[in-house]
């Protein structure tokens, strides 16, 4: 069975409670109305009754206390009520329906009671004789009392035809006043329900519903407020998945690197690990070997020492804890002194390093040791992956409005494939593992350099294609950009 829908069952509750109360309220007024109304009759009647047994007592009176059987049906008759005739001491004289000697002694009726205690009594009971209500009256007289009484159905009668007419009244007001609830209720059953399901949705964990904040007063206002509700939860599970997906990136570029190092560190320690031991083992004495694998051990022990070095150097640049000495140098000998420290590892290879010619008087600001370490890395990679008898270009050019010089190493080499262009300055990336490690690299040289020329407000890049060769740029500032300012050595830099 389908469920009936969340707004049709608050509309039938809502109904059903206004119903409740509104057959209450008829209740109480037809009760209401009806005892008002045989209340009112019976209390004229009683009036004329009273009126009437008083001439009754006079006409007895002047009768010497005795009226003729037939003379008190006549009267009766005309009366439309019953007349009895009651001694002093409560025996029935005479009665226009019965035979007084087979009735019993009426002194102990209240009505009787009253008259012939001196005062009017009226009485609304059953009557035992008849079997249906009536109303009795009796008055005193000279003679005992006189009673009438009178059955009161047409009052009853009259009181259902006013009843009837209130009840109509009543229904004819209740045509609109049910159209005017339903309404009302079927717009707050509605909201409502749209309310409570949205509050469904926010306990699912839904976060994105918002209700339109139709109509006014306090529902409007706390559509608002649970609109506004879900806008704060929805943000704080954006911010906290954000934080979640940094978090999660964060541990997998600390997971990588520590990966990374341990791969670096086994191959030199395992290669010095087991020379050592061979040499321990006999090769020590032998006068061929001995001397090769000495040199093998230094050479690792040198390779650990540079790693070691460079993550050093890695750590306090992404840490920030480095401090610069800022000053303005002139660039050409800056350039000068990295190509002249280059130039006799080059020549091992027969590579020859030229530098370009730069105005002399162009003048950079930025920390000489940090310079001479980008140059040294950029170098070191152009020289290292030049063929034999290659050239290695050192050229700056100005570019007075941006405020930088753009320095530029540029080599023959094979370059490098379009696809590792993006991740060349992450940290341990090699486009060709085996023979990077072969001669000697880690893959930490280009993210130090950018780590460097990022520490002077610059930019590198590069650009090469596949047996073309290579060219690396990087920007130095003219002046200083704000560096010197204590804060600005702590900027951010991007982490790789
Ligand atoms: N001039 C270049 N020509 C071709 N490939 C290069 C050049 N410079 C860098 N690369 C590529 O980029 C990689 C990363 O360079 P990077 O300087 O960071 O590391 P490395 O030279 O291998 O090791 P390290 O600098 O730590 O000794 C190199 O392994 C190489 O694949
Ligand atoms: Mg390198």
């Amino acid at each position: 069975m389908a469920e009936i829908p969340l707004a049709a069952r608050l509309f039938a509750k809502f109904m059903a409670a206004l119903l409740c109360l509104f057959g209450g309220a008829v209740v109480a007024v037809d009760m209401l109305a009806s005892r008002v109304a045989v209340d009112s009759y019976v209390d004229t009647l009683a009036e004329r009754l009273e009126s009437e047994a008083h001439s009754l007592a006079r006409t007895e009176a002047l009768a010497g206390g005795r009226l003729a059987q037939q003379q008190l049906v006549h009267l009766a008759g005309a009366l439309g009520a019953r007349i009895t005739l009651v001694a002093p001491d409560g025996r029935v004289l005479a009665d226009s329906e019965a035979d007084p000697a087979q009735m019993e002694n009426h002194r102990t009726r209240p009505e009787v009671a009253s008259a012939l205690n001196g005062r009017p009594g009226r009485s609304v009971r059953k009557s035992p004789t008849v079997g249906s209500s009536f109303l009795y009256v009796a008055v005193p007289s000279p003679h005992g009392a006189v009673r009438l009484a009178a059955p009161l159905e047409r009052i009853e009668a009259r009181s259902q035809a006013v009843r009837g007419r209130v009840l109509a009244a009543i229904a004819l007001a209740f045509l609109p006043f049910v159209a005017l609830s339903a309404w009302l209720a079927r717009r707050i059953a509605t909201r409502m329900a749209a309310v409570m399901e949205m509050g469904a949705e926010l306990a699912r964990g839904n976060f994105t519903v918002r209700l339109p904040e139709a109509g006014g007063g306090e529902l409007r206002a706390f559509i608002r407020h649970l609109n506004q509700t879900g806008e704060k939860l929805q943000k704080l599970v954006e911010d906290l998945e954000r934080e979640h997906a940094e978090l999660e990136r964060l541990e997998r570029v600390r997971r990588d690197f520590v990966v990374n190092v341990s791969h670096e560190l086994r191959t030199p320690v395992a290669s010095i690990q087991g020379y050592a031991e061979t040499l321990l083992d006999g090769a020590l004495e032998d006068p061929r070997h001995n001397r090769r694998f000495l040199q093998v051990i230094r050479q690792n022990a040198e390779r650990l020492g540079r790693l070691t070095q460079d993550l050093l150097a890695l750590t306090q640049l992404e840490w920030k804890t480095r401090r610069f000495e800022f000053a303005s140098y002139r660039l050409a000998a800056l350039l000068d002194e990295a190509v002249e420290t280059i130039r006799p590892i080059a020549a091992k290879k027969n590579v020859s390093v030229e530098r370009a010619e730069i105005p002399e008087h162009w003048e950079v600001f930025c920390d000489a040791a940090a310079v001479h370490q980008i140059m040294a890395n950029l170098l070191d990679n152009a020289v290292k992956f030049s063929p034999e008898g290659g050239m290695v270009e050192v050229s700056a050019r100005l570019e007075r409005d941006a405020g930088h010089v753009v320095v530029c190493v540029r080599d023959q080499g094979p370059g490098i494939p379009a696809a590792d262009l993006p991740r060349i300055f992450e940290r341990f990336y090699r486009v060709d593992k085996a023979r990077s490690r072969e001669l000697g690299g880690t893959g930490l040289g280009l993210a130090i350099v950018k780590h460097l020329v990022q520490a002077h407000g610059g930019r590198i890049w590069v650009e090469s294609e596949p047996g073309r060769g290579a060219a690396f740029f990087f920007t130095l500032p003219l002046e200083d950009p704000g560096l010197a300012a204590e804060g600005d050595l702590h900027r951010e830099f991007t982490v790789m």
